[in-house]
């Protein structure tokens, strides 16, 4: 029976093949795998040399991987840089990328992925709600979509859904997020693609969000962590621009690290940071980064401009193409081989407020299915929403044991879920006026450094 049932799978997909055979996904491009506090390409260290791609700016919604036109016009561009990496902020889940992401294999070009959209995301002032069964459905969905790709480097759980101090009592939903999309990776067998978070330009609390990222059980933990840097405006330095300085933070950091954004536009951009960003003054702590952006945008952050469908070159094209080209990486650039977890950090209200001894919200109940079953169809640009849509998380967890939904809490854990639902999962105080997780972005574009508060 057993057989037979296989027999017919081989059957079907054989015929799907022979159909439409430049609709599968690459095989001949090597995935990228973390090794202690770096990235791996094979047996080689694997340097991230990227940009963000978004083009139509981050107020437009639009999946630039769906685009297949668009798609194959840009990659000349990044194959003219040296790219090896783009992160794309949001895709649509309904629709068709395997045009795109082969090309981009062809090119050995590799995508870092966030999965939130701006309707479905969680909501940093209140987040609660945000988390629950059907966001996850969307972000499943979306992995569903991405996992097969071998050069789909990474997800992003979130995008600087913590943009302040006191928005730092979000943090356990973002781990949250972050535990339940690799156990839906294991759940549905697929390649470990690295799950992790992309943390804002802020001072006050990026050492304490990364530590946090990185500590409890190893179910908890992410597989890398990210942040924004546009601290760097040239002309500056190493020391000058005070990246020595974090560089000596992170020392001893037990994962990957890489700036998510960072090319600061104050000044004439000369990229500078480049050199130091791909030399061994930083490369035992960074893994590289991605250059924000690719397109120009009312942010103005451009190295090209895209008018009609037809691309120029901006001076900053020129700049950080001659940067990269002369930066060589530094080999394995001194990396930490063995890694591994830091203590939490303590709670230090108002710039980190979150007490180490914190639960993680349990995976609410209705998404466990999906690890048996899957996602199923993603809703797309076009679906309903999530933020306030069906239902929460009701319990806390350790998870430490692959419990992270509540109904599979431990006695107890269980005995706690009801009436200590709450207990360090504050509701955080507004603050600012609202804005979704996938709007931030929006914000940072547009006021740049400026978005540091407190
Ligand atoms: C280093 O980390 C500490 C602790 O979070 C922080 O107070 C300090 O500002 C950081 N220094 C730099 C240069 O990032
Ligand atoms: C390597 O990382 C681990 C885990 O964070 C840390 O304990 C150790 O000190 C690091 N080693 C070096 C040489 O930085």
């Amino acid at each position: 029976m057993k057989g037979s049932i296989i027999a017919t799978a081989l059957t079907v997909s054989a015929s799907t093949v022979l159909a439409a055979p430049s609709l599968s996904a690459r095989d001949d491009i090597t995935p990228i795998t973390v090794k202690g506090n770096a990235f791996f390409k094979g047996n080689e260290r694997f340097y991230m040399r990227g940009v963000d791609y978004q083009p139509g700016g981050s107020s437009k919604l639009a999946d630039p991987i769906a685009d297949v036109e668009g798609c194959k016009r840009d990659i000349e561009k990044f194959k003219d840089l040296g790219l090896n990496t783009i992160r794309v902020y949001s895709v649509d889940n309904s629709k068709d990328h395997d045009e795109c992401m082969n090309a981009l294999a062809d090119a050995g070009i590799y995508l870092v992925l966030d999965v939130n959209t701006p309707d479905y995301s969680i909501n940093r002032e209140n987040p609660g709600p945000s988390y629950n069964d059907v966001y996850l459905q969307y972000i499943f969905a979306t992995v569903d979509k991405f996992a097969k790709y071998k050069n789909t480097l990474a997800f992003f759980s979130g995008n600087e859904v913590i943009n302040d101090g006191p928005s730092s009592v979000t943090a356990p939903y973002v781990k949250a997020v972050t535990r339940d999309l690799r156990n839906y990776i294991r759940a549905r067998n697929y390649r470990e693609v690295p799950v992790g978070y992309s943390a804002a330009d802020v001072d006050t609390n990026r050492r304490e969000m990364a530590e946090y990222m990185n500590c409890g059980t190893d179910e908890e933990r992410s597989d890398f962590f990210a942040f924004n840097d546009y601290s760097w405006c040239s002309p500056s330095s190493f020391k000058t621009s005070g990246w020595d300085q974090k560089v000596k933070n992170f020392t001893g950091y037990g994962l990957p690290l890489f700036l998510s954004e960072y090319g600061c536009n104050t000044n004439k951009r000369d990229f500078g940071e480049v050199a130091s960003l791909y030399s061994t003054q930083m490369s035992a702590v960074y893994s590289g980064g991605l250059v924000y952006e690719y397109s120009q945008e009312p942010s103005d952050y451009g190295l090209v401009e895209i008018k009609n469908g037809k691309l120029s070159d901006l001076p900053d094209f020129a700049a950080l193409k001659s940067a990269l080209a002369k930066a060589n990486d530094p080999g394995d650039g001194g990396y930490n081989k063995t890694g591994g977890p830091n203590p939490c950090p303590a709670r230090n209200a108002p710039n980190w407020d979150v007490d180490a001894a914190d639960k993680l919200p349990a995976m609410p109940e209705p998404a466990k299915k999906y690890f048996e079953n899957g996602a199923g169809d993603g809703p797309g640009f076009d679906g309903d929403g999530s933020q306030n849509a069906g239902s929460q998380s009701t319990s806390q967890t350790t998870n430490g044991e692959g419990n992270t939904v509540s109904g599979d809490l431990s006695s107890e854990a269980n005995a706690e879920g009801s009436d200590g639902a709450a207990t360090g999962l504050q509701i955080p105080s507004l603050t600012m006026a609202p804005a979704f997780v996938g709007l931030v972005t929006i914000m940072s574009t547009l006021v740049g450094a400026g978005v540091v508060l407190i």
